[in-house]
């Protein structure tokens, strides 16, 4: 039974979006304390409303995961019983420009908050410790064949490398310790909240801005997409009844062209705005291609609907609508979120694909 939960990247995309799934739930009662070291990622207003709403289940700590002795105290004040641990350096793109931050949060980070939770684990005390991953581990596809929990890793960009390195670190501590740990793998996700450096986000904001689409290569590459919302039962599903030392994947079972997709999407918010299909599509522009591009993901995911019995609950085309609806009515957030280093970010990105 979990009391008291430890989420880690609490304000990032996922980590919001399971926080308020966790305030959802009925009759539960724990404790959700997050902790977000607040990186540009971050928007720590995502969840003001449940700070508001719940100020004695939910509280926020400004700490870095890497802080051992933060990480320690709180760990002994709320009497953390299980972690959830999203917080990462997330995007493809800056992991190719700057791999560092990647090496310290998503390796290092994760290293030293398995020690403090084995520091705990010595003194008698269990702490569940779920891992957030990717299907980025695995590799690339080619136009056949998918992911499964046995397949070999074969991270290609410094992010991926970075998150396979966790990975490995987490299975280490169940192997070597007995930690009490699980691993679920998800594909590529989309929903509220997502900052708009990823393919989704970022495409609707330029349509609606009349800027360019952006398609990295032939706009060929295939991810498989899942809504944000059943990425988070699926978590809650391996928390309640995961097997201790077992890897989950999750996906979609949804494989899309990044230019179909894009073309989609053009059409989605031509309905919304009253202006032609045509008119978004003729923004799309193919640019330089992102070095060591991965060709295609595609996640089985039989293994956590045969033995958890979880399922994908939202439909494609109603989890994209209900995303542009979230883009078109949170314009504040976007704004907030947007000042700053995010157009920093986009113009050197940008710039490299000329
Ligand atoms: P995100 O970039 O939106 O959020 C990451 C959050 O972690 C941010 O709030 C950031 O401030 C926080 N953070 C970063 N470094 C930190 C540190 N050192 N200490 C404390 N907090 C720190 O990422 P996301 O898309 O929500 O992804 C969350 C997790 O899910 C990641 O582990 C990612 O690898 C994994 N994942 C993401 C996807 C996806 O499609 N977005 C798919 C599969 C797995
Ligand atoms: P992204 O959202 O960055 O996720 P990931 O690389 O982790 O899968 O990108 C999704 C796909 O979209 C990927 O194949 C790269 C491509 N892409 C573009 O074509 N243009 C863009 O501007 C972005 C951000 C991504």
């Amino acid at each position: 039974m979990v009391n008291s939960i430890l989420v880690t990247g609490g304000c990032g995309f996922i980590g919001t979006n399971f926080i308020r799934f966790l305030f959802e739930l009925e009759k539960e009662n724990f404790v959700v304390i997050n902790v977000d070291k607040l990186t540009y990622a971050a928007n720590p207003e995502n969840l003001l409303d449940i700070q508001q709403r719940f100020p004695k289940r939910y509280f926020f700590h400004k700490v870095d995961i890497c802080d051992f002795k933060e990480i320690t105290k709180i760990l002994d004040k709320y009497e953390v019983d299980t972690i959830v641990h999203f917080a990462a350096e997330s995007h493809v793109d800056r992991s190719i420009i700057g791999p560092s931050d990647f090496v310290q949060t998503n390796v290092f980070g994760t290293f030293s908050l398995l020690e403090a939770v084995r520091e705990k684990f010595e003194k008698g005390k269990q702490i569940r410790f779920h891992h957030i991953s990717t299907d980025e581990v695995y590799g690339s596809l080619g136009s056949r064949g998918y992911f499964y929990e046995t397949s070999p890793y074969k991270p290609r960009s410094p992010y991926s490398a970075t998150k396979a390195a966790s990975d490995h670190l987490v299975r280490s501590y169940f192997s070597t310790y007995g930690f009490p740990v699980t691993i679920s793998i998800c594909s590529n996700n989309y929903g509220p909240y997502q900052f708009p450096e990823k393919l989704i986000p970022l495409m609707i904001i330029n349509m609606l801005e009349g800027k360019e689409l952006p398609i990295y290569g032939d706009g060929k590459n295939i991810r498989d997409w899942l809504y944000v919302y059943d990425h988070c039962t699926a978590i809650w599903k391996v928390l309640n009844k995961g097997r201790i030392g077992e890897t989950y994947n999750v996906g979609g079972e949804n494989e899309w062209e990044n230019i179909k997709l894009v073309e989609l999407l053009c059409e989605i918010i031509a309905k919304k705005t009253g202006k032609s299909v045509e008119s978004y599509k003729d923004l799309i522009k193919f640019v330089k291609d992102r070095p060591g591009h991965d060709r295609r993901y595609a996640i089985n995911c039989d293994k956590i609907k045969r033995d958890l019995l979880w399922k994908q609950s939202v439909d494609f085309a109603v989890g994209l609508e209900l995303t542009v609806d979230w883009y078109l009515k949170n314009t504040d957030w976007l704004n907030r979120v947007r000042s700053g280093e995010y157009l920093k970010w986009l113009k050197i990105n940008y710039q490299s694909r000329k």
